[in-house]
């Protein structure tokens, strides 16, 4: 196997920082996963020092990519939601390029480097037309994707559905927080839906994030008319997205 067809990739989520090394022909992990629990408070300086101990342990030395919870342009982070406020106006390539000691250092929102993954390895319906793709986790992050293009930085899980946000109503942390049934949750999860159905009219939803394993508990109950795809990447989608953007330069 030549050194090109290798990857790393890390995803910095609101509870766990994971990393490994990616195959980027197969989008199959060829290391462990490593992960470590994400700092608190999760600062830009604590949280790349995390990065870096993750590379370091997987004894890395070429390009990494890295996804944050965040809209990402120019390399900057614009909003924080789930992580320390203080990620809003960092450079985070300058950031990472530090903590990590290379130049080679991508760096882009969650759901965009998911939503990539997911269209180089996933379902063909991720693919074809105008799909929207969504992560439940701790917030619903979103990657409009078109013929497997993405539009990056959309925020669909900040849209405001009967005055409260999507995310808060129906991430997969406010089931848990709630303590909802897949029932009662699946319900809300339809609200946000409809709603996105209504203004976006997408050929397909493509769900994704943790919760995806359990898709066979919920994604029946919805009502919604458009398609609705369990993502086939699940939470392994960020690390191989990320990888990807980083050997491909990508860097919204
Ligand atoms: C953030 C998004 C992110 C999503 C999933 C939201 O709260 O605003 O940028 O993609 O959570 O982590």
């Amino acid at each position: 196997m030549t050194e090109q067809a290798l990857g790393f990739g890390v995803d910095v989520g609101g509870s766990g920082v994971k990393g490994a090394v990616v195959d980027l022909r197969t989008g199959e992990f060829v290391s462990e996963r490593v992960k470590i629990a994400t700092p608190q408070p999760a600062t830009p300086e604590a949280v790349a020092e995390v990065v870096a101990q993750i590379v370091r342990q997987c004894d890395w030395d070429g390009p990494v990519g890295v996804t944050l919870p965040s809209v990402v342009t120019q390399q900057v982070a614009r909003t924080a939601a789930n992580i320390d406020e203080s990620w809003v106006g960092t450079n985070v390539h300058d950031l990472f390029t530090q903590a990590l000691g290379r130049d080679a250092v991508s760096v882009l929102n969650d759901a965009d480097a998911a939503g990539i993954a997911e269209v180089a390895f996933g379902d063909e319906a991720a693919r074809k037309g105008a799909v929207i793709f969504l992560t439940f986790g701790t917030g619903i992050g979103s990657a409009f994707l078109m013929d497997g293009t993405v539009f990056p930085n959309t925020e669909l899980g900040h849209m405001l559905i009967d005055g409260t946000e999507a995310e808060h109503l129906a991430s997969s942390a406010a089931k848990d927080r709630e303590e909802l049934s897949y029932k009662k949750w699946a319900k809300r999860v339809d609200k946000v839906l409809h709603e996105y159905d209504r203004l976006f009219n997408p050929a397909a939803f493509i769900v994704g994030g943790g919760i995806s394993r359990h898709s066979e508990k919920w994604v029946p109950l919805l009502t919604v008319d458009t398609p609705v795809v369990p993502a086939a990447l699940r939470n392994r989608a960020g690390i191989v997205g990320a990888a990807m953007a980083a050997q491909n330069h990508v860097a919204p």
